[in-house]
């Protein structure tokens, strides 16, 4: 077992830390206050190649292995978590859903551009819309519908929570086909923003990563054909847990950039701020707050690995995604709120950057599946 990254994986990482250094933490709390969206940085990400990371060259993308992906959401994700899960949703749940189960055309058609990141000079990103008013953990409740027309789908309904939701170019849509089919009457559908009957809806006021975008979409009788259907008949609630199961290393490797980047800045802090004659790093109150966040980091780090290691070895990473989502969410979620008190009162004002960072963490244990659903995952993963 060797546990050395490679040559071409520190580049990786260096690159990532230098775009996060120097593109997305100047204004990075004027974007979260005002929930700008962070176009160029998005933009600049497309440049890079980081918006198809793991989608072969020959689709437009840069071909890397699921590890490369990770070290590049962790940097990016100290700083900036806006940034990360609008580049994370792109990468997993867009690109790879297509790259694995999309047929040539839709890979010639939608992959490559999305891959690149850019169509015409123009940002060209994705979303992925499963959730909905009242199909959330429960995902094969879906009320959209997509009643068979013959040589096309006629999709209604509503989805919310969807990241990327005014600014993607394209959606992949899980709706109902065949309700008495439960899971297997769901299909996934590749739908254009710009058709007729697609409306971006509400704009959500977050807590946390309100850089991103996240919306209500609805459709109203749109024409899909049937070439944007991914995959066979019935086939969309698989597509969309096959799906996540790769994006939830992406949400880990969020999360784990969160954790690291709050104990990076509570680390530099207990250095330089004095209380009671010395650093306060010195107060073993402080050291023993950082000795544990090293400790859980370092784990949701391997774990982190280790899926995306699975992922690239072929092997089953569901339950692995999972336990590295479950386990580096909630290390975010601590850690970051360590980082506040570790700064006292500072860790309160916007200008450290751990209140963001907690309020980022939050969401780590919600999207691409709550902590609960991973538990559900890995119960009857392990149990079965
Ligand atoms: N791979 C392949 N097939 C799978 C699968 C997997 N990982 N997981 C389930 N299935 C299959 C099952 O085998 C089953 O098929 P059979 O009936 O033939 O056995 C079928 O799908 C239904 O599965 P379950 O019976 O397990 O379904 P369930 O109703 O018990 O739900 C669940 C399981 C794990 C809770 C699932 O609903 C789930 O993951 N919910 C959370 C959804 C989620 O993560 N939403 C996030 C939205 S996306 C997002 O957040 C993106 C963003 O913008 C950031």
């Amino acid at each position: 077992m060797n546990f050395e990254l490679t040559e071409e994986h520190l580049m990786i990482q260096k690159a990532a830390r230098d775009f996060a250094q120097n593109e997305c933490l100047p204004g990075v709390i004027e974007r979260d206050e005002q929930q700008l969206f962070p176009v160029e940085q998005v933009s600049q990400l497309a440049d890079l190649g980081f918006m198809g990371m793991m989608v072969p060259e020959k689709y437009g993308g840069a071909g890397l292995d699921t590890l490369s992906y990770v070290l590049a959401m962790e940097e990016i994700s100290k700083v900036d978590a806006s940034v990360s899960v609008c580049m994370s949703v792109n990468n997993s749940l867009v690109c790879y859903g297509l790259e694995a189960f999309g047929t040539e055309e839709q890979k010639q058609r939608y992959l490559t551009p999305l891959a690149q990141g850019k169509k015409d000079g123009k940002l060209y990103i994705g979303a992925f819309m499963l959730s909905e008013p009242e199909a959330g953990s429960d995902a094969t409740s879906q009320r959209t519908t997509a009643i068979d027309m013959g040589d096309y789908y006629l999709l209604n309904g509503t989805k919310n929570w969807i990241t990327n939701g005014s600014s993607a170019s394209v959606y992949l849509v899980m709706a109902q086909t065949d309700a008495t089919k439960g899971a297997k009457g769901i299909n996934a559908l590749i739908v254009e923003k710009d058709w007729e009957g697609v409306t971006v809806a509400k704009k959500e006021n977050k807590m946390g990563i309100r850089g991103s975008d996240t919306h209500t979409v609805m459709f109203n009788d749109v024409k899909v054909p049937k070439a944007n259907r991914i995959g066979d008949d019935g086939f969309g609630f698989t597509f969309a847990m096959k799906t996540l199961a790769g994006g939830r290393i992406g949400i880990a490797a969020q999360a784990l950039g969160i954790a690291a980047g709050a104990y990076e800045l509570a680390k530099e802090y207990a250095k330089t701020r004095k209380a009671f004659g010395t650093e306060i790093m010195n107060h073993q109150a402080i050291a023993f707050k950082l000795a544990d966040m090293h400790t859980k980091i370092e784990a949701a780090r391997l774990l982190c690995y280790k899926a995306a290691w699975e992922k690239d070895h072929h092997k089953d990473y569901t339950i692995s995604s999972s336990m590295a989502k479950l386990y580096a969410s909630e290390v975010a979620m601590w850690t970051a709120i360590e980082a506040v008190q570790v700064h006292g009162g500072y860790g309160y004002v916007k200008e450290y950057h751990v209140e963001r960072l907690m309020r980022d963490a939050k969401i780590t244990q919600i999207y691409e599946g709550t902590s609960e659903v991973q538990r559900i995952v890995i119960s009857r993963g392990i149990l079965k």
